[in-house]
């Protein structure tokens, strides 16, 4: 049966070629560190690249190539390569695409451990990271070098939601040298609201511990492009350079989790848009950040670049600042206090002194990551209850 032309979640489910021996309709988990040759020559040809096969399990497995298979499909790409954490895909991308003496123009809000990879480690093997405002054009022009390799963008950012255009970057990023690798990390929209690859991206990378396993049980991340750099990723920035292939285990519950990505993500963007406009008639409150709302500074080209969905994140800004936005994060009940995304459980959080504490104050200024900003991952309860819920906590301040 042809594959190729159905719609999201019945490639999520049939999007992939591996057919077990004895007829299991579920990808068995193929728990083996290594896999047999039957000859000398055979295993040469393996290593040589020659003939096709499995060699060792930090190079792939057959419960792995279910999950890439798929994932592929489903971002648009040719290949796709899972890896054991959304850091272990980020990582091990950029140490296939950078030497030293080379550059990368990043945005300036980014999730902090990217931040702080960029900011404080790459430099310590002669990669300069310039950080811009994306969404600025000029900036971006005035960055590009003959030394740029890589353009990296997060869209919606983490944590303040902004949206940058793909499309735009992309365009600017390759008319000025089309061997610059444009990477967009998707993890805030998965491929059911948004396909970079599609919009000009020449890489997309996922944190898949958020929305695509969306069960908060376990760690994943995931890279998609055309099939020479997955290739090129996977010999280089996993077989040597980092080893952060994803485990068999982790692939099966990824590729359980895909199966509903589709409903789950419909609840999530639903329940976001609730609470978002809770948000707007709130006084405690002083500024929303959802794409979705017509007064979100990116909503034109979100409705365009997100399909007219807008993802699971709300982020807002607490009057009083961080003093009161901690009041707000210690009293929610049904929500909970911890930092990721993408769960069935409503997480809140506080950037400034959590996921983004990398940031000095003066960039946390400079990416509008404010002190009193709450970074709030709309889960699957009913929205009613995380709507009063919040209401509850913002009358404790
Ligand atoms: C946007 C984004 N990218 C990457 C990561 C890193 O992913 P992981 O925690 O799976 O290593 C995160 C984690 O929160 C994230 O939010």
């Amino acid at each position: 049966m042809s594959k190729e032309s159905h719609g999201f979640t019945t490639t999520a489910i049939h999007g992939h070629s591996i057919k077990d021996a004895n007829g299991a309709l579920i990808t068995p988990i193929y728990n083996t560190s290594t896999f047999v040759f039957d000859s000398t020559a055979q295993g040469a040809a393996r290593f040589a690249l020659e003939e096709p096969g499995y060699i060792y399990a930090r190079l792939g497995n057959p419960t792995c190539t279910a999950v890439e298979e798929t994932l592929a499909k489903l971002e648009g790409g040719e290949a796709a390569l899972i890896t054991v954490s959304g850091m272990g895909a980020i990582t091990a991308t950029i140490w296939t695409c950078i030497s030293a003496g080379e550059e990368i123009v990043a945005d300036k809000t980014l999730y902090g451990c990217t931040f702080e990879f960029f900011e404080h480690h790459l430099s310590r093997f002669g990669v300069k990271v310039h950080f811009i405002e994306m969404t600025n054009e000029d900036e971006l022009r005035a960055a590009l070098s003959d030394k740029t390799r890589i353009v990296y963008l997060e869209t919606p950012a983490n944590p303040n939601l902004k949206i940058t255009d793909i499309e735009k970057t992309a365009k600017i990023a390759h008319d000025y040298n089309p061997a610059i690798k444009v990477i967009c990390d998707n993890t805030f929209c998965s491929p059911y609201i948004q396909r970079p690859l599609e919009l000009g991206a020449d890489i997309v990378i996922h944190s898949a511990t958020k929305y695509l396993n969306g069960h908060g049980d376990l760690l994943a991340g995931v890279v998609v492009s055309d099939a020479e750099t997955i290739n090129n990723i996977r010999l280089i920035g996993i077989k040597d350079m980092t080893g952060a292939f994803m485990p068999a285990n982790e692939a099966y519950l990824v590729d359980r989790g895909l199966k509903t990505l589709e409903i789950r993500m419909q609840r999530h963007c639903d329940s976001a848009m609730k609470v978002a406009q809770y948000l707007k008639t709130c006084d405690k409150v002083e500024k929303v950040y959802y794409p979705g709302l017509e007064d979100h500074e990116g909503h034109e080209i979100a409705k365009r670049q997100m399909h007219g969905m807008y993802g699971g994140m709300v982020s807002f800004v607490v009057k009083g600042g961080r003093a009161k936005a901690a009041v707000v994060a210690d009293s929610v009940k049904v929500a909970t206090l911890a930092v990721s995304l993408g769960a069935a459980e409503t997480l809140i959080e506080h950037p400034a002194s959590m996921t983004h504490s990398p940031y000095t104050e003066e960039e946390l200024e400079t990416a509008n990551i404010a002190p009193g900003l709450i970074r709030f991952s709309v889960g699957l309860e009913n929205p009613e209850d995380i709507i009063a819920d919040l209401e509850q906590a913002f009358a404790k301040i």
